[in-house]
């Protein structure tokens, strides 16, 4: 935690790099060639298609999912399972109805690690209390996590991932099912203790707005390839259009981004995928009177 160590006690390598990855299943490249340093503290947003490889992405920075070509390293040393730098917040999956565990028991699962500790000390209790007090959990910390709502549950499984105290955090798709409220609360969330630990963030989600303000560069995964650059560098037209192979507009509306037209957004009749992201935009948004229809 901060106060146990604080940022600027850390090394200042980069907390990911990647040289040359590449993943590629029976004749399928997801992606090749990608190079990429995470610098403590930095957010980066990891968009693309559904199926482009981004959960697969994080499985292979996690060592749960061997490269087929290149390299991992996290915190400058090559990658192991369970690794305690890495933080990890798996796609999302809500509690079973009938769970009996707690918010704190949940919380309390990050602090234990992999040993499912049964006996809570006085020192992981107050672990538990202010991972959930840094997480905006304390009023609930005794519920049943059934019985909490999506926003809730995330906050608790983000503050079970910051349990270890991480040098990356892992997000994948950690706003899916959130409405508009909750997406900008996890958001300044994971932003606020990022920029206090100086952890860096790889975060998946298919609606690159609710993060745009706070976005540090984008990995942008699509039909094998890949680009990563500031926001305004990548989600440009002229650059979708080279990733993707055919025509993309990226258009800039009253400060939200919209892609239209991507081969995997839902108008291309032979896709077999179909973008969530390219479509999130045209959720009701409060600030603005319209809804956008691509
Ligand atoms: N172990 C595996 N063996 C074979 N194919 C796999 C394996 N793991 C993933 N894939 C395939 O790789 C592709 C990318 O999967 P991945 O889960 O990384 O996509 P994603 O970008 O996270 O998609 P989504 O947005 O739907 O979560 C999928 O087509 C998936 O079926
Ligand atoms: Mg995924």
């Amino acid at each position: 935690m901060a106060t146990e160590l604080s940022a600027g006690e850390r090394p200042a390598g980069p907390v990911l790099s990647l040289r040359g990855a590449t993943l590629r299943f029976d004749r399928r490249t997801l992606w090749q060639g990608l190079d990429l340093d995470v610098a403590p503290g930095e957010f980066i947003a990891v968009l693309g298609a559904n199926g482009s490889g981004k959960t697969s992405l994080l499985r292979a920075i996690l060592g749960r999912q061997p490269l087929t070509a290149g390299e991992v390293l996290v915190a400058g040393e090559p990658v192991t399972a369970g690794n305690p730098r890495i933080g990890y917040v798996p796609q999302q999956k809500l509690a079973d109805e009938g769970t009996p565990l707690r918010a704190r028991d949940l919380v309390g699962l990050g602090v234990d690690g992999r040993s499912y500790g049964f006996w809570p000390s006085r020192d992981k209790r107050r672990r538990v209390d202010r991972l959930l007090a840094d997480v905006g959990a304390t009023d609930y910390a005794n519920v049943p996590v059934s019985t909490l709502s999506g926003g809730e549950q995330q906050r608790l499984r983000i503050g079970q991932a910051l349990a270890s105290d991480p040098r990356l955090l892992l997000a994948d798709e950690p706003l899916a099912s959130l409405d508009l409220n909750n997406q900008r609360a996890v958001s300044e969330l994971i932003d606020r203790h990022r920029r206090e630990r100086g952890f860096g963030v790889l975060f998946v989600t298919h609606d690159v707005n609710p993060v745009l303000p706070i976005v540090d560069r984008v990995l942008y995964l699509a039909g094998g390839r890949f680009r990563v650059g500031a926001p305004d560098e990548v989600l440009r037209s002229e650059v979708l259009s080279e990733l993707y192979g055919s025509p993309v507009d990226v258009i800039r509306a009253r400060g939200r981004i919209i892609v239209v037209g991507t081969p995997d957004s839902g108008h291309a009749p032979h896709d077999e995928h179909h973008d969530a992201g390219h479509e999130a935009v045209c959720d009701h948004n409060p600030d603005d009177s319209e809804v956008v229809v691509l």
